[in-house]
């Protein structure tokens, strides 16, 4: 017999009478601070761009970035995310490497705007400034070459330390990168920038809208590099990988499609644990809301309370500054 069988007096639903009741017994609350904005600059606008598959994101213009990352700050937002969107891109993604890339100069930028007050984190992949949109450098059989992409990474994890990032997540995938990256920090004297790795990362067709958002021409996908979404042991290898290599947070992404496997690295590791709730995730609630099927901003709520129940320390969201004002 389960125990409250034996006490007919217990009944739970005397804990959601009210508003105010349920506040109180609230086992998960969201906070501004463990948010983070994942943010988007592109070379060469003269305006913010729309991403017409992420309805209310934009590819920033330079001053549009400033601007967005001080209302984030204002709001509370715990971070923020940068990715560069080179005007030219070319087969080894040169752009990424350059200290006058885009992504150096916007980091630059928001560095000088708010300064200490907000952490700045930079992507650290080359699927922004290739042609071909891959993750890394090709060999001659049209193959991602491991070991030369990590020689990329390695420079252009220098590059944004030289602009004053204060967290590089590698996103490539490519085996060894978290060590590389450490590595080639340490050698410029960057003992300080921190790794957010991106540790377990599937080969997700919920980053259909992100490839808009950076003018990918990707043709084909990662599967050879990001993880088979029918695989569970796969994680715990990448995370054990990524801790041995000196990751100092993890990241699980996509989030909600995931959260059986954000459950098992939250009690698996002792360092913080960040979800990544992608474009996917964001375009599919705001289409449904704007068909009217869905609530929007409870939708939102619950995704964001469901990741943080399964684990996260912190989320990066597309709707990080519009929830930390609402909070
Ligand atoms: C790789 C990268 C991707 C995303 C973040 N970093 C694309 C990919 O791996 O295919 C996706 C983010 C999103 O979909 O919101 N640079």
């Amino acid at each position: 017999m389960s125990r409250y069988g034996e006490f007919p007096g217990a009944r739970p639903r005397r804990l959601r009478t009210t508003p105010a009741m349920r506040r109180l017994v609230a086992e998960t609350r969201l906070h501004p601070a463990e948010l983070i904005l994942p943010m988007f600059v592109r070379e060469g606008l003269s305006e913010p761009a729309p991403i017409s598959s992420m309805p209310g994101v934009v590819q920033h213009t330079r001053d549009s970035l400033r601007k967005a990352v001080t209302e984030a700050a204002a709001a509370g937002v715990g971070g923020v995310m940068l990715f560069g969107v080179p005007e030219v891109k070319d087969a080894v993604g040169s752009q990424g490497t350059d200290p006058d890339g885009i992504l150096q100069r916007a980091i630059r930028d928001v560095v000088a705007e708010v300064g200490d007050a907000v952490v700045i984190m930079s992507d650290l992949c080359l699927d922004e400034y290739t042609d071909h949109g891959h993750c890394g450098v090709l060999d001659d059989q049209g193959r991602v070459d491991n070991d030369a992409t990590l020689e990329r990474y390695a420079e252009m994890a220098q590059v944004q330390a030289d602009a004053g990032v204060h967290v590089v997540g590698p996103s490539g995938m490519m085996d060894g990168q978290v060590g590389v990256v450490r590595d080639a920090l340490d050698e410029i004297g960057a003992q300080d920038v921190a790794i957010l790795a991106y540790t377990v990362k599937y080969a997700s067709a919920f980053y259909g809208p992100f490839r808009e958002a950076v003018n990918s021409a990707l043709i084909g996908d990662r599967k050879t590099y990001q993880q088979d979404p029918a695989n569970f042991s796969d994680s715990m290898r990448e995370l054990a990988l990524d801790l041995e290599e000196g990751a100092d947070m993890v990241m699980v992404k996509p989030a909600l499609p995931y959260l059986d496997v954000l459950r098992k690295v939250a009690d698996t590791v002792d360092v913080p644990v960040a979800a990544y709730q992608i474009s996917g995730e964001y375009a599919m609630v705001e289409a449904a809301a704007a068909n009217g099927w869905i609530d929007r901003d409870r939708t939102i709520m619950e995704a964001l309370t469901s990741i943080r129940r399964a684990g996260a320390n912190m989320i990066l969201t597309y709707w990080a500054t519009e929830v930390a004002e609402r909070l």
